[in-house]
């Protein structure tokens, strides 16, 4: 090893804690001098093989392999004389967090994975290169979160032992929030009930029963190049309009009747269709996991032009999930797949951090039954899921195109 050896810092913490932004700070004022190790993620698990299942045990080994995978890079960094910073976005502390916080039935035992640590892992790192932590603590972050984790499914960082997680979720218990209640179902005939019965009459159709059972409310569109879409849609929950044939009425007549069609077809200069694959009725449970940031145009193109009309049907945005974005025009798809993303369409957290930090609001309005959020392909949200919410939402998105410039593979419907 030379004299010079270089130096690894490493960030840790919760979830959320600023982490990735940092590190994205000080990768590029080191250049070539530094090697850059992102955060794990088995979602994207590149060279290393995605875990064999899905249990937290599972996940745990996944982990510590990528671990031991890693200790072996390092311990070849280290004797490179370019290399003067080894930079990693988490380290065998965060893994080891992971397992000590699981709590699930099928978590791999604290006490194996550090056994694991200290024989497969901590062996390949030679002794001498010096390595620097930056810890986040878990109180320190959930202050910059605003007192809550930020996700359901990153509460187990926060959980064990600290008094200010108990704080927040008091705060959150006896936190009322007014419900507003409006008649939007007399006055259109798209109310929570009618999804409902969309959603239902989709199970009575899969589950056997078929066009009798549906009675007219499920009537799947013809459409077999979307096949993959709707069994995507449907297992999150949703059915598409298309797929009921009333509430696909009443959703062009209330458009229409309200003029928003109109409205699209003044800004795109051409009459909107409607897209088949990307319109959908939906009731999002509080226990919906992975709700990614995104820009639609991820998926749809970045040369689409395109409106979603988000209609709320049920108060959302306070104690039901409602719909978080980034209150900045980005005139680009930005980078997916990245910055602690799920999925390879998806944006990081770490990446909406930092246009947080470049100025871009981050807003989470509320909805009462009716109210609309209208927005582009180019719009990066998320579904607003917070801790401490309690109900359901129902809502109905509708994506018109631009016929000049459609997406074929959504299949469009004119309107
Ligand atoms: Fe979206």
């Amino acid at each position: 090893m030379p004299d010079n050896a270089p130096v690894i810092l490493a960030v840790d913490g919760p979830p959320g804690a600023g982490k990735t932004s940092l590190l994205a700070r000080i990768a590029p004022a080191y250049g070539d001098a530094c090697t850059f190790f992102t955060e794990p993620n088995a979602r994207l698990a590149g060279p290393q093989p995605a875990p064999e299942n899905g249990s937290s045990a599972g996940l745990s080994r996944w982990f510590l392999r990528h671990e031991q995978t890693r200790a072996g890079q390092v311990a070849a960094l280290s004797r490179d004389p370019l290399t003067r910073l080894i930079l990693c976005d988490r380290n065998h502390l965060g893994v080891l967090a992971f397992c000590h916080a699981a709590t699930a039935g099928d978590a791999l035992p604290y006490d194996q994975a550090l056994a694991c640590y200290q024989q497969d892992i901590a062996p390949n790192l030679p002794a001498e290169l010096k390595t620097v932590i930056l810890l986040v603590s878990p109180d320190v972050s959930l202050e910059r979160r605003g007192g809550a984790a930020e996700r359901p499914r990153w509460q187990p960082w926060f959980s064990r032992d600290l008094p200010v997680l108990d704080a927040a979720v008091r705060l959150l218990d006896e936190g009322h929030f007014p419900v507003r209640v409006a008649d939007i179902a007399a006055a259109t005939g798209l109310d929570v009930g009618a999804v409902d019965r969309a959603l239902d009459a989709r199970d009575a159709f899969k589950n056997g029963g078929g066009a009798a059972a549906a009675g007219g409310w499920y009537v799947p569109a013809d459409v077999p190049t979307l096949f993959r879409e709707r069994e995507w849609v449907e297992n999150g929950g949703a059915v598409w309009t298309a797929d009921c044939p009333p509430m696909l009425a009443e959703v062009i007549e209330a458009f229409t009747a309200c003029r928003v069609i109109d409205h699209i077809a003044g800004f795109m200069g051409e009459r909107p269709a409607l897209s088949i694959g990307k319109s959908t009725l939906r009731r999002v449970p509080t226990t919906l996991l992975d709700t990614d940031w995104h820009q639609d145009g991820a998926f749809l193109g970045a040369d689409v032009r395109a409106m979603n009309v988000w209609l709320a049907l049920s108060p959302c945005g306070a104690d039901a999930p409602g719909l978080e974005i980034v209150g900045a025009r980005l005139p680009y798809v930005v980078q997916t797949g990245s910055h602690g993303a799920n999925f390879n369409w998806s944006v990081g957290p770490g990446l909406v951090d930092i246009l947080g930090q470049g100025g871009a609001k981050l807003e989470s309005p509320e909805f009462a039954p009716g109210d609309a959020l209208l927005f582009d392909h180019l719009m990066l949200h998320r579904t607003g899921l917070r801790p401490g919410m309690t109900r359901p939402r129902w809502a109905i998105e509708s994506w018109f195109f631009s016929p000049t410039h459609y997406p074929a593979e959504q299949v469009p419907l004119m309107v």
